[in-house]
């Protein structure tokens, strides 16, 4: 084993720096114990986000130092992001010749990361890997499949993860179970987020019952018809209830293309910093969401929760499994109808083996026994 390991994590969008803060946490806290090998953590950020409060709000909030490297890619197609990433990142990766290069997630920075070290030769982990939707559609179940088909060592979250890798042949010896790093991060800022009233995120008080909407999906917001089938479902939601409504940018413009007009009872609101998101989601009476993080926080925070998607690569979110969601029919009286269900259900806290708020810990043991 060497005397000291080079880890390169190549983040780049919002739901990645939410991963990468409990890692570099517990890479400071494996170095502060003194014992070999010490790991020196080098943060890669390729700019895929880029707005204050996509991307420098979250290392703020987490304490996270400024990555080493920026690459400053930017917004772009699918393969002039990927593209783009693969051309910047390859000399850096070369000149620091990492031990192990780390992706997290399925955003287009993993799987350019991927690809560009593997071609080096380097050796890459892959945070949450196994996740599978079948839809190919989805650019990120592209990059899932992909990424996991070229890492060395794949970091899963639950048994479902790890069947899917089985079941593609994947040999066991690359498949090490973590649980998932992001409830890390939740473990640790919820007592904040408690604190924290709704009226001082949003400058007025919603109400004691509101619900928690987020909505980013191509599928949901690229679609013309389908971003009017939710938003009508919306105002009718929003006259049972007041709907809060934190805008990704993709959304923004999506809306303004239809022509979307401010609604009685939907509090639309810029994106939030990750602590100010919780705090709203554990407020919430529902929450409906096509994020894939959002539908795991909101399982472990026991909301109710309706998922605005016909598929999810994480079925153990779903009620069948014991999760707290439901996918929803995405016409305006399915969206209503699961709203319903789910606001007749009580909150009922979930918890799953190593979902813990210790992922980050067992990661950086099987980056050390596997160097
Ligand atoms: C990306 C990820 C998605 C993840 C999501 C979280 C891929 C394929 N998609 O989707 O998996 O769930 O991030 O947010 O990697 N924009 C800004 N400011 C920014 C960043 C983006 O205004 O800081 C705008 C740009 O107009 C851009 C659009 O948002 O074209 C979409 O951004 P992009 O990163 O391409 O995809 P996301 O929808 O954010």
């Amino acid at each position: 084993m060497p005397e000291r390991l080079k880890v390169a994590t190549v983040v780049g969008a919002r739901p990645n720096f939410v991963k990468v803060a409990p890692l570099h946490h517990a890479i400071e806290a494996h170095n502060a114990l003194g014992v070999a090998p010490l790991i020196d953590h080098v943060i890669i950020h390729t700019g895929q986000h880029y707005d204050d409060a996509m991307s420098a709000q979250f290392f703020r909030q987490f304490s996270l130092p400024r990555p080493q490297h920026h690459l400053d890619v930017g917004s772009g197609t699918h393969a002039e992001q990927t593209g783009t990433t693969m051309i910047r990142l390859e000399p850096v990766l070369a000149g620091l010749s990492p031990c192990w290069v780390v992706v997290v997630g399925d955003v287009n920075a993993a799987l350019a990361g991927a690809i560009t070290a593997k071609k080096l030769n380097l050796r890459v982990a892959h945070i949450e890997a196994g996740l599978r939707s079948n839809d190919w559609e989805m650019p990120e179940e592209i990059n899932r499949v992909l990424t996991d088909r070229i890492c060395d060592l794949l970091m899963t979250t639950s048994e479902f993860a790890d069947a899917n890798l089985r079941a593609e042949g994947t040999s066991p010896s690359r498949i090490v179970r973590v649980g998932n790093i992001m409830i890390d991060s939740l473990v640790k800022f919820l007592p904040t987020a408690e604190t924290i009233p709704p009226e001082r995120i949003l400058g007025c008080n919603p109400g004691d019952d509101f619900v928690l909407l987020t909505l980013h999906r191509p599928s949901n917001v690229d679609s013309e018809s389908q971003l009017r089938a939710i938003m009508t479902a919306l105002v009718e939601i929003a006259s049972e209830l007041p709907v809060v409504f934190p805008v990704h940018p993709r959304t923004k413009q999506a809306l303004e293309r239809v022509g979307a007009v401010m609604q009685p009872g939907i509090w639309f609101a810029a994106p939030l910093g990750y602590v100010e998101m919780l705090a709203l989601q554990n407020r919430a009476r529902v929450i409906i969401t096509d994020s894939g993080g959002i539908q795991e926080e909101a399982m472990m925070l026991g909301v109710p929760c309706v998922t605005l998607r016909t598929t999810t690569e994480r079925p153990e979110t779903l009620k069948v499994h014991g999760g707290t969601s439901r996918l929803a029919t995405l016409t305006v009286d399915g969206i209503v109808a699961s709203f319903r269900e789910a606001r007749g259900e009580s909150r009922r806290r979930v918890s799953l083996p190593m979902w813990d708020g210790h992922t980050a810990g067992r990661i950086v043991a099987a980056l050390v026994t596997h160097s």
